[in-house]
């Protein structure tokens, strides 16, 4: 059957019923059937399929089709592939169909010998590495701290400062000419063949199906002339800007995000620091095709780009691309250094997993971004800051997430707040904003806001150091050389504190109540009857979790001793990640 007739005739032969409910729950509701809706978030059914219309319609975010577009909405897949899927189930023989013509199988041949080579070589430059002539690579990778085991999983290699040494290994193995070439691993030089890669550490770049499809080179010497990286020529099987390194694992992760970066190296250093979901779009920048790639398992994305400029335009490109395919974005911020690979390297896997563990939402890294780029001295440029604060804010369409992040960026850019909504909304009419310097001064809305927010995580911290520290009575004296009791918020929890540290216990503290007045006999029972879920038993994690507590407390201090210039800032980054990598009890 031609191809176009087998379109109409799996709409007529299949039950679209029996296509939807293969992969969404159905239930009878008068002559149609009712489900929640595959393609967007919702918790009572607005999905509807007609047996009768052979159409699906969702009135909630308003998808709908046929089977065929159903299967190739929801499984991600072209037309033609949908078409073939269901043909299959409908019994039908496509006889034109491309996949069977000889041409396609020629391709598929071609594809898999090319396969085959590939792995072939990644063997050979992998066992290089580990011979006498690899040496060289294996130290370079050792010096970027890569273990044997990482070497392993992402099959690096080196490819030998000798001209042929790659063609004359794969002819002994059979490969033909015609081969090698359209591999674009083997070029003619002066009519002989020779390598397009030697004196390189070499990248196997794997696909999800794990097949090699080509590689990344980086060369050895630091000073080199010659580029840095140098990646295989696009062939039928690799298309650089169809590729994202370390897919292969990140596609099969269980984390929720993806973690997005620009180097291999970047990329690698995660994989061994424990993120799984890690990948490179290997300094290109992120466009379209990369992130069909990332929508086949639709997951939030880090964006963990390089922190210079280029980097930061990196995040704002990706972002908007990502964001149109509905995928939510936030930020892992690497400052003060450059790249993920030398956060880990400086600071360890821990901290890395601390910045993950609370992304930034990307909006809010634009805008802090935005100082960067306009001199704010000048009052027009500061104009065109608060347009472009104003139009990202407008670009918001859900209202209630809209004023949510209009609140935040006032805070962060200490802005009136009902100035700057008052701008948003005649934006959002139509009309030409106008800015005057009031806007420029911090409502005390927000700076109450402010105040109480760090108030209240504040003396959280203090609250569960007081109830851990009772918990940990045979660590007073290691406690007590760790934190000052003048380190405390307030007079209250100084006074507990005191106490604990006169070897008090809290029993004893119930009776010294009765030499307070009633206001304070009430604050300190309050601290004091505060219960927090740690498991009393379990020490080690007493000990863990006082850890935690003592470092945000000296983290506490490093804020309030650090001031707004870059120095300041730069120098507090460091000590936090300091603060942050040493255990105190
Ligand atoms: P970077 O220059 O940021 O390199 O390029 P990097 O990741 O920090 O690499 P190391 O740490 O020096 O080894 C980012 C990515 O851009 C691509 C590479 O994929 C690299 O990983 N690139 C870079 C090239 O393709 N060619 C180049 O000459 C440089
Ligand atoms: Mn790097």
């Amino acid at each position: 059957m031609k191809f176009q007739d087998a379109v109409e005739e799996i709409i007529n032969r299949l039950s679209i019923v029996d296509v939807v409910s293969e992969y969404v729950t159905l239930k009878r509701q008068g002559s149609n059937y009712v489900g929640l809706c595959p393609f967007h978030n919702e918790k009572t059914g607005s999905f509807m399929v007609s047996e009768g219309k052979k159409i699906y319609k969702c009135f909630g975010c308003g998808k709908g089709g046929n089977a065929i577009t159903f299967l190739k909405d929801y499984l991600n897949i072209s037309y033609r592939e949908a078409v073939i899927t269901l043909a299959k189930k409908a019994n039908i023989e496509i006889e034109d169909d491309y996949s069977s013509s000889k041409q396609y199988k020629e391709i598929e041949e071609k594809k898999k010998k090319l396969y085959e080579l590939h792995k072939d070589v990644a063997n050979a430059y992998y066992k290089v590495l580990y011979s006498d002539k690899g040496k060289e690579g294996l130290a370079y990778l050792r010096n970027r701290k890569l273990s044997d085991a990482t070497i392993k999983k992402f099959g690096l290699g080196f490819a030998p400062n000798e001209y042929g040494y790659m063609y004359n290994l794969m002819k002994e193995k059979g490969y033909d000419d015609v081969l090698l070439f359209e591999s674009k691993l083997f070029r003619l030089y002066n009519d002989k063949p020779i390598d397009a890669f030697y004196n390189r550490v070499m990248f196997p770049l794997v696909d999800i199906y794990k097949h090699v499809i080509g590689f990344q080179s980086r060369t050895l010497d630091p000073n080199a002339k010659e580029q840095k990286y140098v990646n295989s020529l696009d062939s039928i099987i690799f298309h650089k800007k169809s590729f994202l390194y370390a897919m292969n694992y990140a596609y099969y992760s269980k984390e929720n995000y993806y973690i997005l970066c620009e180097g291999n190296m970047d990329a690698i250093t995660m994989h061994q620091a424990g993120f799984d979901n890690a990948v490179a779009s290997m300094g290109t920048a992120f466009n379209e095709n990369q992130m069909f790639l990332l929508k086949r398992k639709p997951k939030k994305v880090y964006l963990c780009q390089d922190t210079d400029d280029a980097g930061v335009k990196a995040i704002i490109n990706s972002n908007k691309i990502l964001k149109s395919a509905g995928i939510e974005t936030y930020v892992l911020d690497l400052n003060p250094v450059k790249d993920a690979d030398e956060f880990i390297n400086k600071y360890g896997a821990e901290a890395f997993r601390k910045k993950s563990n609370d992304p930034i939402p990307t909006l809010l890294f634009i805008v802090s971004s935005l100082k960067k780029k306009y001199k704010l001295e000048d009052p027009y440029e500061q104009e065109k800051y608060i347009n472009e604060i104003v139009t990202l804010l407008a670009d918001i369409d859900n209202s209630f997430v809209r004023d949510n992040y209009l609140k935040k960026v006032a805070i962060q850019e200490n802005l009136d707040t009902g100035r700057l909504t008052n701008l948003v909304n005649k934006y959002l009419k139509g009309n030409t904003i106008k800015v005057d310097k009031e806007l420029f001064k911090r409502t005390s809305e927000a700076e109450n806001e402010k105040n109480e927010l760090m108030h209240a995580e504040k003396s959280k911290i203090d609250s569960s150091f007081i109830y851990l520290i009772f918990l940990l009575k045979d660590y007073r004296d290691k406690i007590k050389s760790e934190v000052s009791t003048d380190e405390l918020i307030n007079e209250d929890y100084r006074y507990i504190y005191s106490l604990y540290l006169e070897g008090l216990d809290i029993s004893d503290i119930y009776t010294k109540l009765e030499e307070l007045d009633d206001a304070k006999k009430n604050r300190i029972t309050e601290i004091i009857n505060q219960n927090y879920n740690y498991d009393e038993e379990n020490t080690e994690k007493l000990i863990e979790s006082i850890n935690l507590i003592i470092r945000q407390i000296k983290i506490r201090r490093a804020k309030a001793e650090s001031n707004d210039s870059l120095d300041s800032i730069y120098e507090l980054n460091n000590k936090i990640l300091e603060i942050n990598k040493k255990k105190y009890i």
